[in-house]
């Protein structure tokens, strides 16, 4: 038998101290600085303007907690922060945790609020205005929300540009595209596609950008719309990433009504998200990615591979199944 250790449990009780730590770095850039040189502690007091008196344990703090290294007194980056936490890199994802630190640090304070009301707890909250007619009130906050999903979509976007039999179609399109990371990189990866972004009208000019930033705005245009009113453009494809778990249960089917309407015969819909495993016991970070749609949406919810395969086929998809993609995202494809 083995004996009871308090470990786990402040492991996860005091998470917010380390999680913390690392939101504060990458908002003070300290990814960034170190990518452009490692440097001694002197130095990143002066190049982050960091108080003396914090400066030696927060970067040690970053160093146990395997995020730099340090070798007789000069820190760097380790592989993984240089690659994804330098914002000069086109592989940063800082962008979703920039947006943590800014806005889901706080509201998750209310969760015990949102917990006995049901309520969202953020920008919203208490109006009746949703999360994103709050964002794209300010385009400064709209760029900033279109980035951090990029930083939240780039991996799955590798993945799906890997594992799903592209050559057998010719076209995609992304539904609630936001900045583009998905579109970009199957266009970047398979040369013969022309795809579609279709998101809010808003969400052009930023968009537009980051095609052309990739080098592929030939091929990828945008289309702006509203996915619950208009019809959905047509494509061989149709791509929803963290989408479904915006909305509550009657407009998730509606949208994959839409979608089946939007493919032609032989079509395929991949919906991603933090898919739940069926038990509902393993993937942490999809159950606590439905409390944050709890705090960021009035009806959002994620939900199993199973429920997702039910409702594709009820909107009419055929031979539904569920793909692992990265860490604890999967995806779900339908045939039409
Ligand atoms: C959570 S983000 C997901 C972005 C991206 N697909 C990803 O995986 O990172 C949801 C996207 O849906 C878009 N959106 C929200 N409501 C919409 C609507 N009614 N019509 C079209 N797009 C909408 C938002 O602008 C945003 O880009």
């Amino acid at each position: 038998m083995s004996a009871a250790t308090p470990e786990h449990i402040m492991q996860v009780g005091m998470g917010f101290w380390a999680s913390k730590t690392l939101l504060s770095a990458v908002e003070l850039g300290v990814f960034s600085t170190l990518a452009e040189a490692p440097a001694d502690l002197p130095t990143l007091e002066r190049k982050l303007a960091l108080h003396r008196r914090p400066a030696r344990d927060f970067l040690d703090a970053l160093v146990a907690l395997k995020l730099l290294e340090r070798e007789n007194g000069v820190y760097r980056n380790t592989a993984d922060t240089d690659l994804f936490l330098d914002r000069a890199k086109p592989s940063y994802i800082g962008g979703i945790l920039e947006m943590a630190n800014a806005r889901l640090y706080g509201f998750w304070g209310s969760l015990t609020e949102a917990l006995r009301t049901g309520e969202v707890q953020n920008e919203s909250k208490g109006k009746e205005e949703d999360l994103f007619t709050a964002h794209y009130a300010e385009p400064d906050r709209l760029r900033r929300f279109l980035t951090a999903m990029s930083g939240i979509s780039a991996g799955a976007a590798h993945a799906i540009a890997a594992n799903f039999p592209w050559k057998d179609h010719k076209s995609f399109m992304d539904v609630g595209s936001a900045q583009g990371m998905v579109p970009a990189t199957l266009a970047c990866a398979h040369p013969h596609l022309t795809g579609i972004g279709f998101d809010l009208p808003a969400v052009k000019p930023v968009f537009e950008e980051f095609m052309a930033h990739r080098g592929v705005a030939g091929r990828v245009r945008f289309q702006g719309g509203n996915f619950f009113e208009d019809p959905l453009p047509k494509a061989d494809v149709i791509v929803m990433g963290h989408i479904l778990h915006d909305w509550d249960l009657d407009q998730k089917k509606l949208l994959l009504r839409k979608a089946f309407e939007a493919l032609p015969k032989g079509g395929a819909v991949i919906v991603y998200d933090a898919i739940i495993d069926d038990d509902r016991r393993e993937n942490a970070f999809g159950l606590l990615m439905s409390l944050n749609m709890l705090i960021e949406t009035p009806g959002g919810f994620d939900y199993t591979g199973e429920e997702c395969q039910d409702w594709m086929r009820e909107a009419g998809f055929s031979k539904p199944r569920v793909e692992p993609l990265v860490g604890p995202d999967s995806m779900v494809i339908g045939l039409k």
